[in-house]
């Protein structure tokens, strides 16, 4: 099996198809039951596009993003952790991701995979309402993926009070969230209207057949 690498402690793990996987920062547990791989003496974590639409972006043709080694991570919408998980690799450990979820019961979960991986805080918060975080720094990265009406409103608060500028935000716009009778083409179209005053637009991927309904926007702050 040979590895190419994406970006940082990402990479493509090639046999006879290719298989996403991220470089473990903190050993051999499986997180959401994905597959784990032992490969000269490094651990290497499957990350699944069905599970998490981060890793569907790269199926679908992202082939790199600002996001690396000791970067700080303001994560919106994290529930249980899937995706976190693969966030707290990739930074590594003198990374820190803050991630943010509003369901107790989902960020039980996230609590004690925070136990184990000492580079995630969570925050049971609401998004909508970032002023009340508990103090936290300015971040080099955004994600959010909280599948509400508002996303859009959500993602541009949080990143003018939290994204340095010139960073990146990848943003997981859930079309049926905001409106089901429009075109979804329509959808992102006019909320890129909203952004392109703060963000310039890199990418706008649509990541189905992985998750349906579902484009992970990459944007600049300006
Ligand atoms: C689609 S799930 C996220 C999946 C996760 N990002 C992953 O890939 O592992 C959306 C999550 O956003 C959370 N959420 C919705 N509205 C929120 C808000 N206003 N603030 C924080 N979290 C919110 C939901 O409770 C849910 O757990």
């Amino acid at each position: 099996m040979e590895l190419k690498r994406i970006i940082d402690r990402v990479y493509w793990l090639l046999d006879r198809r290719r298989t996403l996987v991220t470089l473990s920062a903190y050993g051999g547990d499986s997180v959401y039951g994905e597959k784990i791989f032992n490969l000269d003496g490094k651990i290497y974590r499957e990350w699944v596009p069905y599970r998490s639409k981060f890793a569907a972006a790269f199926y679908k043709g992202l082939n790199g993003v600002d996001i690396k080694d000791g970067y700080k991570v303001l994560y919106l919408g994290a529930s249980s952790g899937t995706t976190v998980s693969h966030v707290s690799d990739i930074i590594g450990v003198n990374g820190q991701v803050y991630a943010v979820e509003i369901a107790e019961e989902m960020a039980v979960n996230l609590i004690l995979l925070a136990e184990r991986r000492k580079n995630i805080f969570p925050i049971v918060g609401d998004a909508r309402k970032p002023e009340n975080y508990p103090s936290i720094p300015k971040c080099d990265f955004l994600y959010q993926d909280v599948a509400q009406r508002d996303q859009t409103d959500i993602f541009i608060k949080n990143a003018d009070l939290f994204l340095k500028s010139g960073k990146i935000g990848a943003f997981a716009v859930k079309t049926r969230s905001i409106n089901v009778s429009l075109d979804p083409r329509e959808v992102i179209r006019n909320e890129v209207k909203k952004l392109r005053s703060k963000f310039d637009v890199i990418r706008e991927i649509n990541i189905y057949p992985y998750q349906k309904d579902h484009s992970l926007l990459i944007l600049r702050k300006k």
